[in-house]
C-alpha cells in the first residue's frame, strides 16, 4: 500500500503499548504522540486549579494548556493517571483535544500514536492497528517497578487496584471508550519480554504495509 505510514496503538493501563510505540517510532523514523499526555495534562490541569476531575466545566478550562506542560514529570504520577481516567470519560473534553490528535496522525510522513481510541476515533484509516494487552497483575507489576524507578511511593496492590478501576472507567464511559477496532491486531504482551513484543509488533505493520 502506497501513502504514509499511520500506525495506531491502543490497550490498556501500562499494557506496554507506550514502549511498542515509541519503538515503532523509531523503527520507522516516525514522530510518535502519546495520546495519554494529554489528557494527564488536562487532570492535572485541574487538579492543580483546585477543580473536580468529575465536574465537565472544571475539566473544560483545563483543556487550554501550553505544550510545555506535556514535559511535566508529574504527569507520570498516579494522580495525574487517575484524574486523566476520570476527564477522559467527559464528552467536550474529547473534543478538545480532537484536532490536535487528527493533525498529528495527518502529518505527510506518517505518524505513531498511542491510547484508547486511535484506531477506532483519531485514525480510523491508520495503516495498521495493534491492540496491545496484558493480563491485569503483570500490569500492575510493570507499573509498580516503573513508579518505583521514578522514586514514587506506593504498594503493588494499589497499583493493581488502581489499574482495575481504570480498566473499569476507561472500557465503560460512553465517549469513545476503549475498545480494540474491528481490524486491530491483538497482542498479548503478558509472557513477552520488551524485545519479543516490539518485534511482534514490528511483523504486524510489515504485514499490514
Ligand atoms: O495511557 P495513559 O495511561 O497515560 O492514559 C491516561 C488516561 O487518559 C486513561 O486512563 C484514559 C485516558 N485516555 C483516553 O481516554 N484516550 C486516549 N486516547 C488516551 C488516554
Amino acid at each position: 500500500m502506497s501513502g504514509p505510514l499511520v500506525i495506531a496503538v491502543d490497550g490498556p493501563a501500562a499494557s506496554g503499548k507506550g514502549t511498542i510505540a515509541r519503538a515503532l517510532a523509531r523503527h520507522y523514523g516516525l514522530p510518535h504522540l502519546d495520546t495519554g499526555l494529554l489528557y494527564r495534562a488536562v487532570g492535572i490541569g485541574v487538579l492543580r486549579a483546585g477543580g473536580d476531575p468529575s465536574q465537565a466545566a472544571d475539566a473544560l478550562r483545563a483543556c487550554d494548556f501550553s505544550e510545555g506542560v506535556m514535559a511535566d514529570p508529574g504527569l507520570k504520577s498516579e494522580a495525574a493517571g487517575r484524574a486523566a481516567s476520570i476527564v477522559s470519560a467527559h464528552p467536550a473534553v474529547r473534543a478538545a483535544l480532537l484536532a490536535r490528535q487528527r493533525a498529528f496522525a495527518a502529518q505527510p510522513g506518517g505518524a505513531v500514536l498511542d491510547g484508547r481510541d486511535i484506531g477506532t476515533v483519531i485514525a480510523p484509516a491508520a495503516t495498521a492497528k495493534l491492540f496491545v494487552t496484558a493480563a491485569s497483575d503483570v500490569r500492575a507489576r510493570r507499573r509498580f517497578e516503573e513508579l518505583a524507578r521514578l522514586g514514587l511511593h506506593v504498594t503493588e496492590d494499589h497499583v493493581l487496584a488502581d489499574i482495575l478501576a481504570r480498566d473499569e472507567r476507561d472500557s465503560g464511559r460512553a465517549a469513545a471508550p476503549l475498545v480494540r477496532a474491528e481490524d486491530a491486531v491483538l497482542l498479548d504482551t503478558s509472557a513477552m519480554g520488551v524485545d519479543a513484543a516490539v518485534k511482534a509488533a514490528i511483523a504486524i505493520v510489515e504485514a499490514r504495509r
